[in-house]
């Protein structure tokens, strides 16, 4: 089976559970597990913040920074298919009271352009925008990415109104590699960040949120109310650790089977994608012109051996990751190939 539905459904090799078993643990919620501090540190450092938090998973290194940006009532600028708004069940609204101000991002990335005007007036009629909330790469978006000069023009204006700006990172290393810069770089114009290890990174679970050390002392506090404090978690942190010193560079692979596939698609009579789009790991691509829709395509290419995720009506989506080989690239293209053939 060429299981393309996520990155997400990557299992730990051998040798990152044996990183795991070896781990040195202690009780985490007293901050006293070696290896969650280490991958904390390190986290911090490479994204160049003070501090860092480990977190079960990315949606709640997302909500923890909500909340500790935010009061109940004011507004949160988000593109309107970034994962906060779309797939996190409005816990933006439930947990912190925010109201999303959703803007129509250019495959998800907004711009300086656009944000400025969506920035409330001081007015008592209307909420204060307080956060401005972007995602690099982006899912929805079809794995697109920010610039570092386009996210330091957003930083401009947020820095201008006193907004404080919050990035989506669960894929930042991906982002990083397509825009030829580091994470240091797009990481240094917000005020937190946070990155995810259960995604092309292979590790089982676990985030880590980034910010200045205030951020974090509060962060702690969310963390805990949410439930997710965790106790000998270093055994999660070690794999994260693993993925850091082994599993970065290789995105570039990643990125290389996502074009390829791109490629073959566009050759593909019935399917529609422009490759050019395709920049990280995540392909997108439309079948409106076969006679399926996109939930009767994936459920009927299963069986032939290749899993899709339905992403729109007639959209549906791909993701390489390292446990896809080129190989089973070239085969996941001949499998849809013939199965268009049939159809
Ligand atoms: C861009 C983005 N942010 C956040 C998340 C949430 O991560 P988790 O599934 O670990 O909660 C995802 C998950 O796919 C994602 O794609």
């Amino acid at each position: 089976m060429i299981d393309l539905r996520s990155d997400t459904v990557t299992k730990p090799t051998e040798a990152m559970r044996q990183a795991m078993a070896t781990a040195e643990v202690g009780d985490d919620v007293l901050g006293e597990d070696p290896t969650v501090n280490r991958l904390q540190d390190r986290m911090a450092f490479i994204l160049g913040k003070e501090a860092g938090l480990f977190m079960p998973s990315g949606t709640m290194a997302n909500q923890v920074a909500i909340k500790t940006h935010i009061q109940p009532g004011d507004e949160i600028i988000i593109d309107k298919n970034a994962h906060i708004f779309y797939y996190e069940c409005a816990a933006a609204a439930v947990i912190s009271g925010g109201q999303f101000n959703c803007l129509p991002g250019d495959k998800g990335i907004l711009s300086a352009e656009l944000i400025g005007p969506a920035i409330r007036p001081l007015d008592i009629h209307q909420p204060p925008t307080r956060l401005i909330s972007l995602e690099n790469s982006h899912n929805r978006g079809g794995g697109s990415i920010y610039t570092g000069e386009n996210l330091a023009e957003i930083a401009q204006l947020a820095v201008e109104h006193g907004i404080k700006v919050h990035l989506d990172g669960a894929r930042l290393f991906n982002g990083a590699l397509a825009a030829q810069t580091t994470v240091k770089e797009l990481a240094s114009h917000t005020d937190s960040v946070c990155v995810a290890f259960s995604k092309g990174l292979g590790a089982p679970a676990g985030s880590v949120l980034c910010g200045s050390a205030e951020f974090i002392e509060k962060a702690i506090r969310f963390r805990k109310m949410l439930g997710g404090g965790m106790r000998q978690v270093g055994i999660l942190a070690a794999a994260c650790i693993y993925a850091l010193d082994n599993n970065v560079q290789r995105l570039e692979v990643d990125h290389q089977n996502a074009k390829r596939l791109a490629r073959g698609l566009a050759g593909i009579k019935g399917i529609k994608i422009d490759p050019q789009h395709v920049v990280t790991n995540i392909v997108l691509f439309d079948v409106a012109s076969t006679p399926m829709d996109a939930d009767t395509f994936a459920e009927r290419l299963a069986p032939a051996g290749v899993l899709l995720i339905p992403f729109g009506p007639t959209t549906l989506r791909a993701v390489t990751h390292l446990d896809v080989t080129t190989a089973d690239i070239d085969l996941a293209l001949e499998i849809i190939q013939q199965f268009l053939k049939k159809a």
